[in-house]
């Protein structure tokens, strides 16, 4: 920086830098510590905010570079380490339809701190809900979900992954409603402050996309000595029940990689609104409330979001185009504590689940060869179109072959040295490759991994699950579709949920009036298990049953999780229902993340061509 004494801003015109869904410039600036104060207004559906930085300036003469979308930023200053802030120039970028405009600060000589106000009325990252679309449907709701590229309209940050800070905040809110966040409180869960106040810190170093709160009316239940959840107060037993094998999963995680490291590890149960079945935010994890079956059978999503707390939150992805060695690592190790709990055969049934929704997405999101590979070039493009099921059954089928090749013992060893060393990183696939050559096991140094990362497909030598598990049920599938086996002789009374999901999975050709007389039989879509239900609808709704088009309308106006709605609503195109799967989504659209909405936005778009 030049001696003068007001900083100017070198190059208005940022381009994004190393990780291509970001301006930020963080090899020159970077933060490595913020405090964060929200303003939610529920009447105006409004954030004021206020964030301050403490930069690690790497290079004196460089601007800082943030990330924003939708934001209005009203005033930017800077300081010193000690002494007072003063405005500085700034300038916002031009706007990029999908990573928003930068935001660069000048820094005079000797700043350290950046302070910045702004506000906004529109960010796609938050969900504003209306008492109605809760479950108490007495005080309003909103949740934060911030991953892939959405914590930048909210808060103007360094948005990506390879960036890591600690920091605090305080939240307050205009209604009587509890705020929670993925950090520490500072108030006990006891007492709502009379302030509407609510204060947070992380001390531990965490990328912008885990930065995550929700406000609402919201109880709290102990599931174990350092595990609880919270919910709405209507749903909170239910929770606490379905989340009763809490403890002892972190128990098991801790067995395979080691320590948890993040202290307590909670769960929020939010309204079906939320657009994912979970999301692995720190110290607690927001999870959708479909996974209340009331039988624990869906809980491999507790295990997967858990298991995040070593891959992903303590090992990160330094861009989205290595996602892989976040979820993949993790879809791998959440079916080893699936194990652990609930035996082998368990866990093989949700693999074999899982090989099969990857060859399905073959065929449809991952047609495109390119999404096909573990590393994806997604320049230019929304990271969204890189979350198929390839970073995560593709990766975690990748993470089993090596195991059988190295023999379990060894390998677990082995990936939990590569936690440890890697603790609180970012990393990329290079990174993992020269690891594996360095220090595997000496029957899997020289394993390829290109086929994997570089190539589409399955590779040959891929140690794929083991499909026997499932020999009864393909065997009762295959006699239904033929006409052989009529409903009174399935061997289906004592299905359980993966059976159920196995067997509808492989009825695609059964004539419309089996699968009525199905559905009349064992009441699928009545169920009170929403994966059943999702994938009875598909298969009926295509059949264009009546049941399973009004069983549809109610469930897509309850529901706001992406994976269900996606495949209900490209049925019910497909089955030539597209005017009333329009109606229906005009109608749930208020209670869809922006997420969810471009998903089904995409498949409507595709129907009116
Ligand atoms: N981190 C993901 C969710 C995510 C990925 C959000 C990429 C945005 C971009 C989370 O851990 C996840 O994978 N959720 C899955 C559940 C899991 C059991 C496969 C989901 O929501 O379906
Ligand atoms: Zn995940």
């Amino acid at each position: 920086m030049s001696p003068s004494a007001t900083p100017t801003i070198p190059d208005p015109v940022v381009e994004p830098g190393l990780d291509p869904h970001s301006f930020a410039r963080f090899e020159d600036v970077r933060p490595t510590h913020f405090d964060l104060r929200l303003d939610l207004s529920f009447r105006e559906r409004a954030v004021e905010g206020e964030v301050e930085y403490t930069l690690d300036r790497r290079d004196p003469d460089a601007p800082l570079v943030l990330d924003t979308r939708g934001l209005r930023i009203e005033s930017v200053e800077a300081a010193p380490a000690e002494g007072n802030f003063r405005p500085t120039a700034f300038l916002l970028g031009p706007k990029d339809p999908i990573l928003g405009r930068s935001l660069t600060v000048a820094l005079g000589d000797g700043d350290a701190r950046v302070r910045i106000r702004y506000r906004t009325t529109d960010a796609a990252g938050l969900l504003w809900l209306e008492p109605a679309q809760t479950a108490g449907k007495q005080a309003p709701f909103v949740f934060s979900q911030s991953q892939a590229i959405l914590a930048r309209t909210f808060w103007p940050c360094q948005d990506t992954p390879a960036v890591r800070t600690t920091y605090t905040a305080t939240i307050r809110v205009d209604e009587d409603v509890r705020v929670v966040m993925a950090a520490e409180a500072l108030d006990s869960p006891d007492a709502r402050p009379a302030d509407r106040t609510y204060r947070f810190r992380m001390d531990q170093k965490v990328p912008s996309y885990l930065v995550a709160f929700a406000a609402g009316d919201l109880a709290f239940a102990e599931l174990g000595s350092r595990t609880g959840v919270w919910a709405e107060p209507a749903t909170l037993e239910a929770a606490a029940y379905e989340l009763g094998d809490t403890e002892r999963m972190v128990e098991a995680a801790e067995a395979l990689y080691g320590p948890y490291r993040w202290g307590r590890y909670d769960v929020l149960v939010l309204p079906p609104s939320f657009p994912f079945g979970g999301m692995e935010n720190p110290r607690l994890t927001f999870a959708t409330p479909t996974i209340l079956a009331g039988d624990r059978s869906l809980v491999s999503l507790i295990a997967h979001e858990l298991a995040h707390s070593w891959s992903g939150n303590l090992v990160t992805n330094a861009t989205w185009e290595h996602l892989w060695l976040n979820e993949g690592f993790t879809t791998y190790f959440e079916r080893r504590i699936v194990e652990a709990l609930y035996g082998p055969e368990r866990a093989e049934m949700e693999a074999v689940i899982g090989y099969a929704d990857l060859l399905d997405s073959f065929e449809h999101e991952a047609k495109d060869p390119a999404l096909q590979r573990l590393v994806v070039d997604l320049a230019g493009r929304d990271p969204d179109a890189g979350m198929t099921q390839v970073p995560y059954e593709k990766g975690a089928l990748l993470l089993r072959t090596l195991e059988k090749a190295a023999g379990r013992e060894v390998f677990d060893a082995f990936l939990r040295r590569w936690f440890d060393e890697h603790a609180m990183t970012s990393v990329v696939t290079d990174d993992f490759a020269a690891y594996l050559k360095a220090h595997a096991p000496a029957s899997v140094r020289d394993f390829d991994l290109a086929p994997w990362t570089h190539a589409p497909g399955v590779p040959d030598g891929a140690a794929l699950p083991d499909e026997t598990v499932f020999a009864e049920i393909d065997r009762a599938a295959a006699a239904f579709v033929a006409g052989r086996t009529g409903v009174d002789d399935l061997p289906l009374d004592r299905a359980s949920t993966h059976e159920w999901l196995r067997f509808l999975e492989r009825i695609e050709q059964a004539p419309p009036d089996a699968l009525e007389a199905l559905d009349a039989r064992f009441g699928l879509s009545q169920r009170g298990n929403a994966e059943i239900v999702a994938a009875f609808l598909e298969l009926g709704l295509r059949a264009d049953l009546p049941a399973a088009r009004a069983r549809a309308k109610t469930f897509l106006l309850a529901v706001g999780r992406r994976k269900f709605l996606v495949p209900i609503y490209r049925a019910l195109v497909e089955a030539g229902r597209a005017d009333e799967a329009e109606a229906i989504y005009a109608e749930a659209k208020p209670g869809y993340h922006a997420l969810s909405r471009a998903g089904v936005e995409k498949v409507l778009e595709a129907a009116r061509k």
